[in-house]
């Protein structure tokens, strides 16, 4: 096996103009790449990052020293990191130093046995490719709060393939946007690249992405259906939830019945951090009402930790969950939540963050790993299409819409 020659680490810049990491790996031969992204809608229990030029520095001195010479295997060498740091939130290296690194010590061995990321995590697994959600409306800490749910996405769960999802989405996406500049309604793009709406309440959008699908050509709920991302923690203020668009307050048991209201209006198959982090109980009681029509997802909530999500499965909350790398700092930690998740039976979605960049590392992540669903953002800005792109290139490779899509078992179940 191929040992560690050198890492380094350097400041570059991500979708919104801010400071990241990106860090390099080499053996003999050949080198991985990847870049740290970051998010806005953060949870409390995510790996920190810190100064950017601390964590660089942090890279070309004690995690090279550390690193160089170690053979190149991906779970000792993600230990490695974990122990060097020594914190539980990796926050003296940084959580961004430090999946940077663990993403470019994958890249390097995919590199280093001459496959792409996906093939070589892969191994000998019969693949698909994953569903994606896309964001049409982007709001929350995305779009300075302008509306309150965070992301209004399409699932396209009678689509064929990946591609075909692509490209149905773009015609939505298009749809949606031409919707709402007739209706002098647009802002521009929120940092996800999805429109950023003038609507006056949270359920206009509802309603105007449900128009959308129709518009494009599409059936509302068996061709192209909705997801929702709530990022209800960051509605959460003393003790209720706020909606500052509609200018009202809620209580979980108000904000649990105006969902379960949604669900019976408009074709959603999906709904993500309906509650806040803290809010274990009405996660799982929203999971009991509704989790047999929607897939209840945790993202804030289990903050891809393989212990949140055992404790979630026991009180019955949620039955899917979020994978972001950053959210937990290695590939290795990751990967553990993903195999508790596949053995306590929820669904899993491969995330980037609201923060990005040209890396398209996740996208290698939920093929290789057999990820059933992808979540990168909307379907405007090249952080975005980056991500898209690899997995239509992916597929090809793959052999095509021959492939077996999982997008009709994943969601039909939930449409009765
Ligand atoms: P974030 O948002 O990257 O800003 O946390 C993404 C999400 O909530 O899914
Ligand atoms: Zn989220």
């Amino acid at each position: 096996m191929a040992k560690i020659v050198d890492v380094i680490a350097r400041q570059v810049w991500d979708s919104r103009g801010r400071a990241t990491v990106e860090a390099e790996v080499s053996v003999k031969g050949a080198r991985g790449r990847a870049i740290a992204p970051a998010g806005a809608s953060t949870g409390s229990g995510e790996a920190k990052s810190i100064d950017v030029r601390q964590a660089v520095h942090g890279v070309n001195t004690e995690i090279r020293k550390t690193l160089v010479g170690k053979k190149l295997e991906q779970g000792p060498l993600d230990q490695l990191l974990i122990d060097l740091d020594g914190t539980p939130d990796k926050s003296r290296l940084g959580g961004n130093a430090i999946v940077a690194v663990s993403l470019a010590c994958a890249h390097a061995a995919a590199a280093a046995a001459k496959q792409p990321l996906w093939q070589f995590l892969a191994g000998k697994r019969a693949l698909a490719m994953p569903v994606p959600q896309i964001q049409i409306f982007g709001g929350g800490a995305h779009a300075q709060g302008r509306m309150d749910v965070q992301d209004f996405m399409v699932v396209c769960i009678g689509a064929g393939s990946f591609t075909e999802s692509l490209q149905w989405t773009a015609q939505v996406y298009q749809a949606a946007g031409a919707r709402l500049a007739k209706r002098n309604a647009l802002y521009g793009v929120a940092d996800e690249g999805g429109w950023w709406p003038a609507f006056k309440t949270n359920e206009e959008a509802l309603a105007e992405l449900t128009g959308a699908i129709s518009d494009a050509g599409f059936e509302p709920g068996a061709d192209v259906a909705i997801a929702l991302d709530i990022a209800a923690t960051q509605l959460w203020r003393g003790g209720r939830y706020h909606l500052a668009l509609e200018n009202r307050t809620l209580s979980a048991d108000q904000l649990h019945t105006m969902l379960l209201g949604w669900i019976e209006r408009y074709p959603i198959v999906s709904i993500e951090d309906p509650f806040a982090e803290h809010h274990a109980e009405a996660m799982a009681s929203f999971t009991r009402t509704a989790g047999n029509r929607v897939q209840v997802v945790g993202d804030d909530f289990f903050v891809t930790s393989e212990k949140k999500l055992l404790e979630g499965k026991a009180k019955g909350a949620c039955n899917a969950v979020l994978l972001k790398p950053n959210q937990v700092g290695t590939l290795t930690e990751t990967l553990a939540c993903w195999q508790a998740a596949q053995a306590a039976g929820y669904g899993a979605i491969v995330s980037a963050r609201s923060g990005e960049t040209e890396d398209v590392s996740i996208v290698h992540l939920a093929v290789g790993w057999g990820v059933p669903q992808l979540k990168v953002g909307s379907f405007a800005r090249s952080e975005r299409m980056a991500k898209w792109n690899e997995g239509i290139r992916i597929e090809e490779a793959l052999g095509g819409n021959k492939l077996p899509y999982p997008a009709r078992k994943i969601f039909n179940w939930r449409k009765a």
